[in-house]
């Protein structure tokens, strides 16, 4: 079976960049606090009253990545769209995307994995790919967060966090010959964790579906919980892919782990014995972008040439579900 590999990247995020300090106008908050907490500085939002949604975000990327892979639109078999605030309840953003790239009936759907959302379409891509299925998948990860962020000061522990942003990849049949690649996938889920970090709005327990005043129409996050678990299995994520790879640590060239907080990379660092200058971080720019943060993430640490061609590259991420998910990359 021929190897999937990441053939083109690229990212997009929306012009306006929110600082921290341009936060006190909603919230009791501050620099120090959010910076020394967190590690981030600035976000970027869509602007007030601007019609955006992640699928437009994810265009500029993908006809970037496109480019990037050597590829043109007509190439592309199938959509992913991972996100976890799509422009519509139903359909997905996959089929916005589709109609705003002016693609053919190529099959697209969305996956609601939220953080791990992108390592999840990876797997599926690489499974597509591998079995020959489709020769060329495009696997977005996007958001639009900062349209459901509560902006009264009861809003202020999550508000700070997020940010909107969208990363592309281009999935391809590699050669034969060709080693390089996806080397491994590893998918895990524990329902039992679902209300610890949710959005329980707007749901199909009330008749009719329409969104109630009051807190559950804002995402809930039982933030200290998170961050034990977010470590823990990113630990554990970190060690089986390592394990099935047939990889030592010190063979590892980046660390790219979902940037939902530093501290959180940093205490993986720790567990796992890899000095912090191996993990990639940008959530100083960006914010929490939730399924956009490690394609993001890919997209600059190339650009920065800390990502070169044949280094091997491990992804871990952990979020809502709980959901927490690993793979091996040669790149
Ligand atoms: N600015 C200033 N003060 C604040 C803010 C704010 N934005 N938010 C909360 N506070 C106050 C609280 O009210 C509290 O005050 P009190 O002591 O007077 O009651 C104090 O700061 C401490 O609040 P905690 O919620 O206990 O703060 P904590 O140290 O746990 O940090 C945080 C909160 C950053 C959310 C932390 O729990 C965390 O990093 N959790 C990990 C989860 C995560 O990163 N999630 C990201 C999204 S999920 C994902 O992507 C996986």
């Amino acid at each position: 079976m021929p190897q999937a590999v990441i053939a083109g990247t690229a990212f997009y995020v929306p012009d306006q960049v929110v600082k921290n300090d341009d936060l006190k106008q909603y919230y009791d908050t501050s620099d120090e606090w959010i910076y020394e907490r967190s590690g981030i500085r600035e976000r970027r939002w869509i602007r007030e009253g601007e019609l955006v949604g992640p699928a437009d975000l994810a265009v500029p990327a993908v006809k970037e990545a496109l480019a990037r892979a050597g590829k043109t639109l007509d190439d592309v078999e199938m959509i992913i769209f991972a996100t976890l605030s799509p422009e519509a309840y139903f359909p997905g953003s996959g089929v916005f995307l589709q109609d705003k790239l002016g693609l053919g009936n190529i099959p697209c759907f969305d996956i609601r994995q939220q953080c791990s959302g992108f390592i999840y379409g990876l797997s599926l891509a690489e499974q597509y790919v591998k079995r020959g299925v489709h020769k060329t998948v495009v696997l977005v990860g996007g958001e639009v967060q900062s349209t459901a962020l509560d902006l009264t000061n009861d809003g202020r522990t999550m508000g700070v966090l997020f940010g909107d942003g969208a990363g592309a990849v281009v999935i391809t049949a590699a050669p034969d010959s060709e080693t390089r690649g996806i080397q491994t996938t590893h998918l895990h889920a524990q329902g039992k964790f679902a209300k610890e970090l949710w959005l329980y709005e707007p749901t199909s327990h009330r008749r009719p579906r329409t969104i109630a005043d009051g807190k559950d129409q804002y995402p809930y996050m039982n933030g200290r919980e998170v961050f034990k678990h977010a470590v823990t299995r990113m630990t554990e994520a970190a060690n089986e892919a390592l394990a099935s790879a047939g990889w030592t640590k010190d063979q590892v060239d980046v660390f790219v782990l979902h940037q939902a907080n530093v501290r959180i990379v940093q205490a993986v660092s720790d567990h796992f014995g890899v000095p912090f200058e191996k993990f990639y971080n940008n959530i100083h720019k960006y914010g929490n972008t939730t399924a956009a943060s490690i394609p993001i993430c890919l997209v600059e640490a190339e650009r920065e040439g800390r990502l070169k061609k044949g280094d091997r590259v491990l992804l871990a991420a952990f979020g809502s579900g709980f959901t927490w998910a690993s793979a091996t990359l040669v790149w």
